[in-house]
């Protein structure tokens, strides 16, 4: 089994290995950024270039550096590989140019975006861009289109990472859905706008890393961080029927599927559970979601014991002052000097 050094943390992995998901074997910050690659759908990754990384060794037996850097989504480990990622400051200034790159036309309108809270583009940007853009240009635009009568596309958050075609392409039976055009006129299309009439289709919504493609029932309800998630299950003959729920309040707002610490989902889920189930009796309750937190989901939910214990002796603390302060108070009235 080769082994590799990614950022001076050495693994070994099986052959065939990507640069990539030894990075995730490892785990922690090393980890590059991944827009376009998705471990469950085939041929994925290749298009972003978010995820690239210096090879400064190539192997133990043609230890010559690559001469540029290389999507780590894409590139098979060596035995003797040297990788570096977060330890090389110029992959830092490269990756800050590619998500410059992939804002040049995007809108930014996260305040009326869906996908504000739970985008991977505004995690790259907060962590891997930069303040401002250097674009001056129009930006591209789109009139919004159908995906079916279940999907909305807004094509200017697009970033053409081809996760949606592949789902079209592989978990459907007719693709009738793809990426038309080349450069900056390149657009996904349904060719003629035909619906993507399948029951699997609503997993594009899950695999899209952007709000480029929204779920219907669901847009423009609540934003995700005032929403709970929720594991659930049902018996389903098309699908696994293991989704998580977002409830506000009692009420399911949305189902989708579940996803990995990647943001990639667990399991493809069909469009009769992700649509025609949002009643809580129509499912089997598990537990709440585990949520990161750091994620603005984490926002008010599910406190730590210690956080609740630390809450309870600050209440504590206020209400032993507030008694002090109203003693004192009335001490204050009593006395005949004040009077
Ligand atoms: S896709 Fe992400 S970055 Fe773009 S507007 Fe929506 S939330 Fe903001
Ligand atoms: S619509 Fe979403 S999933 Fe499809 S290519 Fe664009 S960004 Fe990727
Ligand atoms: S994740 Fe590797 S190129 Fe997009």
């Amino acid at each position: 089994m080769p082994k590799v050094t990614i950022d001076g943390q050495t693994i070994e992995v099986p052959d065939g290995t990507t640069i990539l998901n030894a990075a995730r074997m490892i785990g922690g910050n090393i980890v590059p950024p991944a827009m376009c690659y998705y471990t469950k759908l085939a041929t994925s990754g290749g298009y972003c270039r978010t995820c690239i990384v210096k090879v400064s060794k190539g192997s133990e037996k043609d230890p010559r550096p690559m001469p540029k850097p290389v999507p780590s989504c894409r590139q098979t480990v060596m035995d003797g590989m040297v990788v570096e990622n977060i330890t090389s400051p110029e992959i830092l200034e490269a990756r800050a140019g590619v998500v410059e790159f992939l804002l040049i036309n995007h809108p930014l309108d996260c305040p009326i975006c869906d996908q504000a809270g739970e985008c991977s583009l505004q995690d790259l940007g907060y962590e891997h861009g930069k303040m401002k853009t250097r674009y001056e240009f129009k930006r591209r635009e789109f009139e919004k289109i159908d995906i079916g009568d279940k999907i909305k596309l807004h094509m200017t958050r697009c970033i053409l990472c081809y996760r949606c075609v592949k789902v079209a392409e592989q978990l459907t039976p007719g693709r009738v859905h793809g990426v038309v055009n080349r450069g900056d006129v390149a657009e996904i299309s349904t060719y003629i706008q035909q619906a993507v009439d399948n029951e699997m289709s609503g997993n594009m919504i899950d695999v899209c890393p952007v709000g480029a493609l929204t779920d219907k029932t669901f847009r423009f309800k609540q934003r995700v961080w005032f929403t709970k998630p929720v594991e659930a299950h049902r018996k389903c003959e098309k699908c696994s029927g293991k989704v998580r729920l977002w409830y506000k309040g009692e009420d399911v707002l949305r189902v989708t599927g579940r996803k990995d610490q990647w943001g990639e989902l667990i399991d493809w889920i069909c469009n009769e559970c992700r649509y025609d189930h949002k009643k809580t009796s129509d499912w089997t309750i598990e537990a709440p979601t585990p949520v990161s937190r750091l994620s603005v989901i984490s926002a008010n939910h599910y406190q730590t014991a210690e956080a609740l214990e630390n809450l309870r002796l600050d209440i504590d603390k206020q209400r032993k002052q507030l008694e002090g302060n109203q003693m004192k108070l009335k001490e204050g009235a009593m006395d005949p000097n004040n009077q």
